[in-house]
């Protein structure tokens, strides 16, 4: 496996079960995302993606907003930038950086430019991120380009992929999502389309390596053959 996709769900019910507030279960799913990221790395995953913030959790109350995009800023700067400078990790951001906060894209700026050389696993973070988005945007650069250079010709899917946020990255072998529900909220629609389906009834905040090391081993037994004949 080289890219592994989770959707880290749970972390509102994990706090409420304990009658926490909903952002205390955001807080924990942050120290998950930490031990996801050490797990993914033992296991040589040149790419780990995480689904942190989908366009409709804007929909949220202003309060718990806040308090997602202050937690993220907090594990960039405090926790997950010194980890990436200290193992050589890459850390990209996908989604409609346009709806976040100045301060979160502050994080994001100094995240990006510090580790955007490096050679090690990749991380990325999705972050305002709607699949449908991600389609339309890409649709109208692709149009803009071809416009500007007198091309009406159809376009092919290998024209579209490079006007992803995913350029360059491989599509994701497997997606993940936790929380006990089984669907994919639009997590990279186009790039997922080949990709080994996985559920768990766990909620994120209760994540751990072991879980990841035991799915790499269930990935392993698969035989992909996208869509050809297995010999
Ligand atoms: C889904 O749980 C989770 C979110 C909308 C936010 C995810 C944010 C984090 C894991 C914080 C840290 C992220 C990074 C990248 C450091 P939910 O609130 O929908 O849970 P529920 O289904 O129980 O309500």
């Amino acid at each position: 496996m080289k890219h592994l996709a989770i959707i880290m769900d749970g972390n509102g019910r994990w706090a409420t079960m304990r009658g926490l507030e909903r952002t205390a279960g955001h807080a924990e799913g942050a120290k998950a995302v930490l031990r996801a990221v050490e797990a993914a790395e033992q296991l040589g995953l040149e790419c780990l993606s995480l689904y942190a913030f989908s366009t409709e959790n804007h929909r949220r109350s202003k309060r718990e907003v806040l308090g997602i995009f202050g937690i993220i800023a907090e594990f960039l700067d405090e926790v997950l930038l010194p980890y990436a400078m200290r193992k050589g990790l890459r850390i990209r951001f996908i989604g409609d950086m346009s709806r976040i906060t100045s301060e979160l894209m502050s994080s994001i700026a100094r995240v990006n430019a510090a580790t955007i050389n490096h050679t090690g696993m990749t991380v990325i973070i999705a972050l305002s991120y709607g699949g449908r988005e991600e389609v339309v945007h890409a649709v109208n650069l692709l149009i803009e380009n071809k416009l500007l250079n007198g091309d009406y010709r159809k376009i092919s899917y290998e024209e579209l992929e490079p006007y992803l946020y995913t350029v360059n990255l491989p599509d994701p072998d497997a997606v993940w999502r936790f929380g006990g529900y089984q669907r994919l909220s639009g997590f990279m629609p186009l790039q997922t389309t080949y990709s080994e389906l996985f559920f768990s009834d766990k909620l994120w905040p209760d994540f751990q390596a072991e879980d990841m090391f035991a799915l790499a081993a269930r990935f392993a037994q698969i035989k992909r053959n996208f869509g050809e004949v297995s010999q």
